[in-house]
């Protein structure tokens, strides 16, 4: 079965959709200036070496910023931060984004979400540039990880959570 490009175009989106992924905000500094975006495409690559990848699109603000060795931190948001995900997404540019939420400085001056359900530190690796994106993998150096299990999804196009289901 082929679908036509404009076919496929679409069911891509709606099939991705339905991809539902915790929110994060990618943050790092450069330069002394601090950079942060919401996003999803975010995975771990394995456990040895503690490693994650992440993918930018290149017209976002902090594609430039992003290099090989630079530090990162991949904050894994909670569902009350609902709100900072718009913020980090477009709603406000630049630094005035950090006006919003706990953000406090960790290693290299990397901004990290004091209340987030975990920070992960690490720095980029390799990347590679892959038709509109960039695909970084980081190596992980340290992760916080804070009590509360509660994350902000994104599925469908809008924000939801996640609860345990009974088994069996
Ligand atoms: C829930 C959510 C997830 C997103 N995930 C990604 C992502 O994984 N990669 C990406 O490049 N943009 C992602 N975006 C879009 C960027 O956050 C948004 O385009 C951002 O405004 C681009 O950065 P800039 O405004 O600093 O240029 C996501 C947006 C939302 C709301």
């Amino acid at each position: 079965m082929n679908a036509s490009t404009e076919e496929l175009a679409v069911s891509f989106r709606l099939a991705m959709r339905r991809l539902a992924a915790t929110v994060t905000i990618i943050t790092t500094s450069d330069g002394g200036i601090r950079h942060g975006m919401t996003a999803t495409a975010v995975t771990s690559v394995c456990a040895d070496p503690p490693s994650l990848l992440f993918c930018v699109n290149q017209s976002a603000s902090i594609h430039a910023p992003l290099k090989v060795g630079s530090q990162i931190c991949i904050n894994l948001l909670k569902a009350v931060h609902t709100e900072l995900s718009q913020v980090f997404s477009g709603k406000l540019e630049g630094e005035a984004r950090f006006a919003h939420g706990r953000w406090d400085a960790g290693d290299f001056g990397v901004p990290y979400l004091a209340d987030a359900q975990a920070n992960i530190f690490g720095h980029v690796e390799m990347l590679m540039a892959y038709g509109t994106h960039s695909i970084y993998i980081a190596r992980v150096t340290r992760a916080i990880v804070h009590p509360e299990v509660a994350p902000l999804v994104y599925q469908d196009g809008v924000y939801a959570t996640a609860r345990p289901l009974p088994v069996g």
